[in-house]
């Protein structure tokens, strides 16, 4: 219920703000660390993992099975560490420790928490925490979004109002992201998006418009909750995890966004819901979009 919901944000809420204290840790650590020895690499040398993503996914999933004994657990950590428990209709967390972990070891200070929450295989919950900033983002489904910064009275999202439009790709500021899949076909069809958008005459520029510009924030869930806020008009990526939106998805619906994703290329007319978290997504990779309303899907390649 409404009610059930709340209650397990403000748990999530308070959760996230533990891990966000060990995220801080692990950065001030690593950081003044002499050598990258902490940093080990999963399918391949961009694809990176710490001790820290692993303390943290730790910390989370202990709290929440104690707190939570009957809700299922999927998490990035243990997902790669061989934990994939089928996804069923059951109450599911789905979380992601250090989103951002490249920016987290590069003391590039945008890496959060994402914590969502997926019930009838919908995500119907999202709490995500960006300790470096202290902003956290929350959103339950039918009951809106929020961004809580310190000192404030948390802010509904979208934060302008009425809500930005999106009126033409022209005035569009795009998130885009390079992941960790560098194989030919993906980066190609990645950089050849990029370059579209960014209005490369040699490609033909989407109906004759060009972004005002891109943006790469290196993680997936804050260029979620960055879209939500309303200081980005759009994010498209390809090859992204559950624990990746599941949050995201909850924050930047409730604050108007829409959602897309096809396993198909990328075509103008797609607009697949992505709302319904299957087996295929946590085993696959997704198209992701996640625009602001007003506008048609842009991106295609
Ligand atoms: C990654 C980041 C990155 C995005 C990838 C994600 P991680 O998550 O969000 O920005 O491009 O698709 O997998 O590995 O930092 O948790």
């Amino acid at each position: 219920t409404a009610s059930d919901l709340k209650t397990i944000l403000d748990f999530t809420v308070f959760l996230a703000r533990k891990a966000g204290n060990l995220i801080l840790e692990g950065s001030a650590a690593i950081q003044s660390a002499s050598s990258e020895s902490n940093v080990g690499e999963k399918k391949n040398a961009v694809d990176l993992v710490t001790e820290y993503d692993v303390g943290v996914e730790e910390l989370v999933k202990r709290e929440l099975k104690s707190q939570y004994p009957t809700f299922n657990f999927i998490g990035e950590e243990s997902y790669s560490a061989g934990s994939r428990p089928p996804l069923t209709d059951e109450p599911t967390f789905c979380v992601d420790p250090i989103d951002g972990t490249t920016n987290f070891i590069h003391g590039f200070p945008f890496a959060c928490i994402s914590l969502g929450l997926i019930y009838k295989r919908r995500p119907v919950l999202g709490v995500i925490f960006n300790p470096f900033l202290d902003h956290l983002y929350t959103g339950i489904k039918d009951q809106g979004s929020y961004l809580i910064k310190p000192n404030t009275q948390p802010l509904r999202l979208p934060l302008s109002q009425p809500p930005k439009l999106l009126p033409s790709l022209s005035q569009a500021l795009i998130a885009v992201e390079w992941g960790s899949d560098r194989t030919l076909t993906t980066i190609n069809a990645k950089s050849g998006s990029f370059s579209r958008l960014a209005g490369n005459p040699a490609q033909g520029v989407i109906g004759g418009k060009m972004a005002h510009s891109l943006r790469s924030m290196g993680s997936a869930a804050l260029n979620f909750a960055m879209v939500a806020q309303g200081g980005l008009d759009f994010y498209w990526e390809i090859g992204c995890w559950p624990w990746d939106v599941c949050a995201g998805i909850v924050i930047a619906e409730e604050a108007g966004g829409v959602v897309s994703g096809s396993h198909s290329a990328f075509s103008q007319s797609s607009n697949e819901n992505f709302g319904v978290v299957t087996e295929e997504i946590l085993t696959g990779r997704k198209y992701i979009v996640v625009r602001a309303i007003g506008d048609t899907p842009i991106c295609y390649h």
